[in-house]
């Protein structure tokens, strides 16, 4: 039974079989991370949104993360991680595995059971305040 204050992702129905659910937590710490929703096929899970071989590798680059055969596929290397398991066994991340977050399914419905976090939005970090970081663009290449 999911406590009552869980906060309810989205439905077996509606989570693509190809792609992820991408939404955002914040974390005991207070940084904010990004999590990928997937349908492995025999489970349902949930990973923080990047690869174990390079960390700042988003999985999801906010169009869906790319599964085949209920593997997670890194858009950078191609390395493939369990969906259910979150553990890879090939490429350049070889021996690694994915940080989960608790999720429950009750019914059709996808909760958050994580205890460790609290959940933000849905979507990505920048989806929430664009580029509107303080900074100047730079968008200064000179070529000659
Ligand atoms: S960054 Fe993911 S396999 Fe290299």
């Amino acid at each position: 039974m999911v406590a009552t204050d869980a906060t309810r992702l989205t439905t077996v129905d509606e989570l693509p079989e190809n792609g992820s659910f991408l939404f955002t937590i914040r974390e005991r710490d207070g940084s904010e991370v990004e999590v990928i929703l997937v349908n492995g096929g025999d489970c349902i899970s949930a990973w923080r949104n990047f690869c174990q071989h390079e960390t700042d590798q988003r999985l999801d680059r906010g169009f869906g993360a790319v599964m085949r055969d209920g593997e997670i596929v890194c858009p950078k290397h191609g390395s493939m991680f369990d969906a259910c398991s979150g553990h890879c066994d090939n490429g350049k991340a070889k021996g690694s595995t994915l940080l989960s977050v608790d999720v429950t399914v009750e019914d059709d419905d996808i909760y958050l059971t994580d205890r460790t976090c609290d959940f933000l939005h849905e979507g990505g970090i920048e989806d929430e305040d664009d580029d509107d970081d303080g900074m100047p663009s730079s968008s200064s290449h000179l070529t000659f």
